[in-house]
């Protein structure tokens, strides 16, 4: 049978969606996933609600995903962690992962950030100009098969001389402790 689901919806994450994205998260990347090194940065870290993206389809129900969470580079260079995307299993392969990582690398520099780093399939996201040599100098704190950890320069030259450890990115209450 043909999969054709018709037109999707677009729209900024909403705070009831939340359940459903963690259900089709678990079921793309299985119960082991909270044990990754991409994990430990988004621990009590809330994810850019304005980066945050999902598809409805015609009834109204999530089909597809994306998140982004901020991180520092080395304390001090700024970028953007790209995930998770997640398709709905029924729906891959159609285009949704594209069109989801399209507009949220253009809000994303629409936003004012200028790189982003992953750790995901080259396989897949080097399309969207996602390359391991400009991740080369950074670290993650814990494992990660070096072949995944990718990054993405938004604006041209934006990961030149970037190194470093890839930490969390202060919250807003820390940044307010750390000025006072
Ligand atoms: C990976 C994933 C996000 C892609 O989303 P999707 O909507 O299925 O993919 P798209 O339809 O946008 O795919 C676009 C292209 O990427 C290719 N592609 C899809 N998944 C791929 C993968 N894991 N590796 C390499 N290429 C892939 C498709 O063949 C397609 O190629 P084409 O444009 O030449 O036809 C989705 O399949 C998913 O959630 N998978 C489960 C998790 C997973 O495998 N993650 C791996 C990446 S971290």
């Amino acid at each position: 049978m043909q999969k054709n689901p018709g037109l999707l919806r677009l729209v900024r994450e909403r705070p009831r969606d939340s359940e459903a994205i963690e259900e089709m998260t678990a079921a793309a990347f299985g119960p082991d996933r909270f044990h990754k090194t991409v994990y430990r940065l988004r621990e009590d870290v809330p994810p850019i609600k304005d980066l945050c993206f999902v598809c409805l389809d015609q009834k109204g129900r999530l089909v597809a995903s994306i998140r982004n969470w901020p991180v520092l580079i080395n304390d001090k260079w700024p970028a953007v962690m790209l995930g998770p995307l997640s398709i709905s299993p029924e729906l891959r392969g159609l285009g949704y992962g594209k069109a989801l990582m399209w507009h949220s690398m253009a809000q994303s520099r629409l936003q004012g950030h200028s790189r982003i780093v992953l750790v995901g399939d080259p396989e897949y996201y080097n399309q969207f100009g996602f390359r391991r040599d400009l991740a080369l100098h950074l670290q993650l704190p814990g494992w990660v098969e070096e072949r995944r950890f990718l990054a993405l320069e938004l604006v041209a030259g934006a990961m030149i001389g970037v190194h470093g450890m890839i930490g969390k990115a202060a919250s807003k209450k820390t940044r307010r402790k750390k000025r006072t």
